[in-house]
């Protein structure tokens, strides 16, 4: 649509300065006519330069190691989260069958390789980064025989004043985070694991988020929320000491892997659009044009939350959320990997947008519970978010090529 008017109006300038040209090369055929115009208007005629060709789709990322892929991949475009849950009946066996079925097809998959099944192979051909990382709830890890093994915040969170919880958006025994940097590939490696899935599991929810498509950004920039606000700039950064210690469990058939907070959370575009522009800043205490803490001039500068205005107020407002989100404790750290929503309207409302706030950390009730807490009692940005779906899952360890995922806890 847009290309088309482009060429339109580029048709009618062009004609536009054939005509004046006309006036003055009178006499001259038409086609010196257009040379000359060319000549006058470099680039005006012919299809516009093509930019230079980059295909992303057959760029892969392993998926056996010894952590799941998905969590320090570098975040794609499009995200798929299911929660599944388990059949009567679905013993340990079953588990572990499915397990195995599951890996088996996601390992191809991500490899640019047809699902065992495929009756469209031609459909896994474009990996695009494609990840699959699955995800133990309670029930899950209950069926497989945990006992005493189970982590003792793998249930669903305390109940927090500000929440709003549809309980179709809740918890969940097994999850699949199915990432890519192409919807299409999502969709077709979701449609794969459903399949593989469906005679030992049913779907309970499916969320789906975006960021900017790969290529709109230069890779490595923080994304933007749907209120505008560069959103992921403080985070642990895979790779360092404090990522490591702080993401990955050290201990039994988790060891390798981590916990999982899925919070969906509601984002009212249109009463946040009736705040100013100050006002928007204060409720975060950065700005919206570069992320940049409002005592600093770039994204990544330290917040100084002891400076003052002119007359005594702290220029990072206390009730502001990077103030409330920072603990003192730096063991309160999490790992936060979310993505944008837009479903469709509901009422007489333009938009029901919002956050699938996901966060990875070794222990969920040591390292998110606290954050959330202080959120809850003070945090502007609450007047504008509201929770409406929750859930934690336990992100089993990777596996090597000849297991699967879950088999420390199911083998
Ligand atoms: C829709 C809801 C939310 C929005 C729009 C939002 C937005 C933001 C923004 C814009 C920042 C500043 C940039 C950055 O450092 O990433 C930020 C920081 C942060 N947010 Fe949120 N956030 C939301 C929910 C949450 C939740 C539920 C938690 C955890 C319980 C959380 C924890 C954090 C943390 C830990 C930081 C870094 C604070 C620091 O500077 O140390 N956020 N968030």
């Amino acid at each position: 649509m847009a290309d088309d008017q482009n060429s339109g109006s580029g048709r009618s300038g062009l004609s536009r300065r054939r005509l004046l040209l006309g006036g003055v090369v009178a006499g001259l055929g038409a086609a010196t006519a257009i040379g000359a115009d060319l000549a006058l208007n470099p680039g005006a005629d012919g299809p516009a330069p093509e930019p230079a060709a980059s295909v992303n789709g057959s760029a892969t990322v392993p998926f056996y190691g010894v952590h799941q892929a998905g969590i320090t991949t570098a975040p794609q475009a499009h995200a798929t989260f299911i929660a599944l849950d388990l059949q009567h009946g679905v013993d340990r066996d079953a588990l572990q069958r499915m397990m195995r079925i599951l890996s088996d097809d996601a390992a191809r998959l991500t490899q640019g390789r047809a699902a065992l099944a495929d009756s469209e192979p031609e459909l896994g051909t474009v990996p695009a980064r494609l990840t699959v990382t699955f995800g133990f709830g309670p029930e899950f890890v209950a069926r497989a025989g945990a006992g005493d093994t189970r982590p003792g915040w793998l249930r669903p969170l305390p109940a927090f004043t500000i929440d709003r919880l549809d309980p179709v958006w809740n918890d969940g025994d097994l999850l699949l985070q199915i990432a890519a940097d192409d919807a299409f590939t999502v969709a077709h490696a979701a449609r794969m694991l459903l399949k593989d899935s469906r005679s030992f599991a049913t779907v309970r929810w499916t969320q789906t988020g975006f960021r900017r498509a790969h290529g709109s950004e230069k890779p490595g920039t923080t994304m933007r929320n749907l209120f505008g606000q560069v959103d992921g700039t403080v985070n642990l950064t895979p790779g360092t000491a404090d990522f490591d210690r702080l993401v990955w469990n050290e201990r039994g058939w988790l060891a390798g892997g981590s916990g999982l907070v899925i919070r969906r959370i509601r984002m009212d575009l249109d009463k946040w659009d009736r705040l100013d522009r100050g006002g928007r800043e204060q409720s975060v205490g950065r700005t919206l044009a570069t992320g940049a803490p409002l005592t600093g001039t770039s994204e990544h500068d330290e917040p100084d939350f002891a400076a003052t205005t002119s007359i005594g107020f702290p220029v990072i407002p206390e009730f502001s959320h990077i103030r409330r989100a920072r603990s003192e404790n730096t063991d309160e750290r999490i790992f936060r990997r979310g993505y944008n929503y837009d479903a469709a309207p509901t009422g007489g409302e333009i938009s029901n947008s919002g956050l699938l706030f996901v966060s990875y950390q070794a222990d969920v009730d040591r390292q998110f519970v606290p954050v959330q807490r202080r959120l809850d009692e003070l945090d502007l940005l609450n007047e504008w978010t509201t929770p409406i779906g929750s859930a934690v899952f336990a992100i089993p360890p990777g596996c090597r090529e000849s297991g699967f995922v879950g088999d420390t806890l199911l083998s």
